[in-house]
């Protein structure tokens, strides 16, 4: 691949502040998006976490109240909210010993082995350890899902601009789950003066270090 192509998406790519409320981002594309979500890798590969695709205009407008009146809550394409796991039981590692017996058929004692080592290890956590690992592995499928779109010429924008509580009391999640971010997805309005902005990041050498 040529470093042009490389990088042309990510320079492509910016936090979209005003999207084009008339443009739909088409059903392959935005499934494409899911399917980098589920893609993800995570840590064990356990997946401790839900994107819900919010379409209820009533839910997107009270989430515009609850996100201090960002925009991009009602006015994008599609509106996903990352929910992580705030506490797990043995069920999550079960549910991942279940797919791996299905889908690789190992012998029974190498996944019957890995699993009482997964549960022994969560076992030793308290809820806001798991939640915390919980919320970080959420964070690697909304970075994968800001690069997949990007790659489709889909415009994003992460959302952590809201308050907490109030998302989570407008959405009314099952019990366990708890919004920390949304990605709206969609296509920037000609409007958007942020889409002309050079971008800011820190120099390579005061980023990456040689040891
Ligand atoms: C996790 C996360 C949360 C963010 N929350 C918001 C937000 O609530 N509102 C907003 O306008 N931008 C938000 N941003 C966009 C960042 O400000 C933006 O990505 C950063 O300044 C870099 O600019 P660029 O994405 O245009 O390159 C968020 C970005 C990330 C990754």
């Amino acid at each position: 691949m040529k470093k042009e192509d490389f990088l042309s998406s990510r320079q492509w790519r910016y936090a979209t502040k005003k999207f084009d409320p008339d443009k739909r981002v088409t059903a392959e594309s935005f499934e494409l998006i899911l399917e980098a979500i589920r893609l993800t890798p995570t840590s064990y590969g356990l997946q401790p976490f839900k994107v819900f695709a919010i379409e209820n205009t009533g839910l997107r407008q009270a989430l515009r109240e609850a996100g201090f009146g960002q925009s991009q809550f009602t006015d994008a394409s599609h509106l996903l909210g990352f929910a992580h796991l705030e506490a797990f039981s043995e069920e999550l590692i079960d549910r991942f010993a279940g797919l791996v017996r299905d889908i690789r058929k190992p012998e029974p004692e190498k996944i019957e082995g890995y699993a009482s080592f997964l549960k022994n290890l969560f076992g030793s956590w308290t809820n806001d350890q798991k939640s915390r690992w919980a919320d970080k592995q959420m964070y690697l499928a909304l970075g994968n899902a800001l690069q997949a779109a990007a790659e489709l010429k889909v415009d994003s924008c992460a959302l952590e601009g809201f308050d907490v509580e109030k998302a989570n009391a407008i959405l009314q999640l099952p019990e366990g789950l708890k919004v920390s971010a949304f990605l709206a997805l969609g296509y920037r309005s000609t409007e958007d003066q942020t889409q002309h902005l050079p971008k800011v990041r820190v120099a390579h050498e005061d980023l990456f270090v040689t040891l």
